[in-house]
């Protein structure tokens, strides 16, 4: 793992110079696209540089990670629905590019393995986005997930359910029970994985993400499998970390014996 601690403000441009070198290297990259708060200025980063011609998203393909089970068709709090308006309406995806799981399906198993057979349709996803919950989930794997599993139903946890509570006019009743979500072990097979936290509360989380045991107890803990995992963190939510000195002092040396390479920081 490679762990940078820096300004909350910084986060938006630092993770969106990865992906516009990734584009810049790759113009029909696949992109794992996570909701939440943690990448909303990755999006408006990156929109502002579609719009000034730095970047397109015209070749690109995009998967979200996860979905509410149930919720109606164009509701704005439904995954679909938020993607839309946080990236996909702001950049220049292809009409399409950009699939999600269908928590709307009448067969949800069905619609799981369709999704997980897209993605491997796609050639899989060359780099996944991520926030971490501060039940430790990742997407929506929430505690005893396992490592091996791939996009399925899964019951979210009422700490979970109250986390997202605000995006529901702070209605923890009308936070969906159940979601659809890539397994870790999707995840584990992106070619590159970035995970954004910020925030005292995500502190814990990101603790045991870094340098607890890896454990289904805290299923970030699996990102310390993934052998090209980036995690990008303000100083609240780093404040648990007990090797941050040594974090510090490898990013600030870590050009030095980097090969340069035109693909940008994570390139090999
Ligand atoms: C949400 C999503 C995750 C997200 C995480 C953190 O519920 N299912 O994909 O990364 O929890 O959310 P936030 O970034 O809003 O803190």
């Amino acid at each position: 793992m490679e762990i940078i601690v820096t300004d909350a403000d910084a986060i938006g441009a630092l993770v969106a110079d990865e992906v516009q070198a990734l584009l810049a290297r790759r113009p029909d990259a696949v992109l794992g696209l996570a909701t939440g708060s943690s990448p909303l200025r990755v999006y408006d980063e990156l929109a502002a540089r579609v719009r000034d011609g730095r970047v397109t998203f015209a070749g690109a393909r995009g998967f979200t990670l996860d979905e509410y089970v149930g919720l109606a068709p164009g509701d704005p709090r439904s995954y679909r629905a938020v993607i839309h308006d946080e990236l996909v309406s702001r950049v220049d995806f292809a009409p399409g590019a950009v699939l999600g799981p269908d928590g709307g399906a009448s067969d949800l198993v069905a619609a799981c393995a369709d999704f997980e057979r897209a993605i491997q349709a796609a050639g899989g996803i060359d780099l996944q986005l991520l926030g971490v919950g501060t039940t430790g989930h990742i997407a929506f794997n929430e505690p005893a997930s396992s490592f091996a599993s791939r996009t399925r139903v899964k019951t979210l946890t009422a700490q979970t359910r109250r986390d997202n509570a605000r995006f529901f006019d702070g209605d923890v009743d009308a936070v969906p029970r159940h979601c659809l979500t890539q397994g870790l072990g999707t995840i584990l097979e992106s070619r590159q994985a970035i995970v954004i936290a910020t925030g005292a509360a995500k502190a814990p989380a990101v603790r045991e993400m870094v340098e607890g045991a890896v454990s289904a107890r805290w299923p970030c803990t699996a990102l310390q499998l993934h052998p090209n995992a980036l995690v990008v963190l303000d100083e609240e939510a780093a404040a648990g970390l007990e090797l941050i000195d040594y974090y510090r002092e490898v990013a600030e040396h870590r050009g030095a014996v980097r090969r340069s390479a035109p693909g940008g920081m994570l390139a090999p």
